[in-house]
């Protein structure tokens, strides 16, 4: 069950107004089209860094040390190898705890719930610290508005620990997927394995910054976090009327307007910070959950779905009642 929540932001702001002296865009386009004033972007801070600070918090808010395992779900790894879970577990002084980093896009930290909850209600371990950190920005082509204008940096993290099925806090079901034919709608193609074991000759294509065909990504963004929604609240027996928050994958507002009015809920129920930190990524959904129950804009005993999707493609939904819970987000 969920049992501390915390969260960080890097402080440096970085308004529309900024970007649009540098990539020909406007402040009114990223605000109507995406729903983002500005974002944080973190300076000489990487993944790594963001997840140790979140983390710290999330230990802080949950008042324990007694961490079996910690799981970093990030898309913006510090390096290819090794995963950096085992120095976000040794920097928060946790010793050799069990660690390992999961990669599911934009997805990741729902997947690393689904995860988490399993390792501790299988009894392996006691308690579980999952983080989803991103220093994404530095994958971003700093000359392509597309993306440019989307992302922002942050991290988000969660302490799990054994409770009983059906109290406040305990996770689940789970709704999980992919659609691996669509893997190169988002992706960074250059970096791994396959732009040196492939490539003829360098291109731009090599570059390791992200490309995305956007249109296409925000119709199956639309389409697949609608139906596992409604999968993950069937399998709950509860209907999207019964729900008092759903937090979904901070990518876009028209997104989450389109989610929301195709599941028939109302604007209050769909919470956003999109506006203030960008698309975040995997750190999207906990960065969500930790800043509006430190806000109180969450509270014990709400029904709450979360809900993402991301690179892969992947989704992924789950659905708890809020429990009485400390979020430490500064
Ligand atoms: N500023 C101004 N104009 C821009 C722009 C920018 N930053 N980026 C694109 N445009 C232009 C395009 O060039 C195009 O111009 P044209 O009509 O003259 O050709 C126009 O805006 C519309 O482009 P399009 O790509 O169709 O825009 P859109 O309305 O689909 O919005 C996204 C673009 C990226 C905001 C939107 O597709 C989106 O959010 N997609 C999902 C992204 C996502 O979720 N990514 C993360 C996955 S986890």
């Amino acid at each position: 069950m969920l049992a501390g929540l915390g969260a960080y932001v890097p402080p440096r702001v970085v308004s529309n107004l900024e970007l649009c002296d540098r990539l020909d865009t406007s402040d009114e386009w990223i605000r109507s089209r995406i729903g983002v004033s500005s974002r944080r972007i973190a300076e000489g801070e990487a993944t790594v860094d963001l997840a140790v600070r979140a983390g710290q918090r999330a230990l802080a808010a949950a008042d324990r040390r007694d961490i079996g395992a910690v799981i970093l779900a990030t898309t913006s790894a510090d390096r290819l190898c090794p995963a950096g879970a085992p120095e976000v577990a040794s920097r928060l002084g946790l010793g050799s705890v069990a660690a390992f980093d999961i990669a599911a896009g934009c997805s990741g930290f729902v997947y690393g719930l689904a995860v988490a909850s399993s390792l501790v209600t299988s009894g392996a371990f006691g308690s579980v610290l999952l983080i989803a950190s991103e220093a994404f920005t530095a994958l971003v082509d700093p000359s392509d508005r597309l993306t440019a204008v989307i992302f922002g940096d942050g991290a988000g993290a969660v302490v799990l620990t054994a409770g009983h099925a059906g109290q406040p806090g305990a996770l689940g079901p789970f709704d999980l997927g992919s659609d691996g034919t669509n893997a190169d709608l988002v992706h960074i193609p250059g970096g791994g394995t396959r732009a040196k074991k492939k490539a003829q000759a360098p291109t731009t294509d090599s570059a390791p910054f992200l490309r995305m065909n956007g249109p296409q990504v925000f119709e199956l963004a639309v389409t697949n976090m609608s139906r596992s929604v409604r999968r993950v609240l069937a399998q709950a027996n509860c209907s999207a009327a019964d729900l008092d928050a759903v937090i979904a994958h901070q990518a876009n507002q028209r997104i989450l307007d389109a989610v929301a009015d195709g599941l028939g809920l109302g604007a209050h129920q769909m919470l956003s910070n999109l506006t203030h930190v960008g698309n975040t990524a995997a750190a999207s959904v906990p960065l969500l959950m930790a800043q509006a129950a430190a806000s109180g804009a969450l509270c014990a005993g709400q029904r709450v779905v979360l809900a993402s999707f991301g690179a892969g493609l992947t989704w992924a939904s789950t659905v708890l009642t809020w429990p009485k819970v400390h979020s430490v987000v500064e």
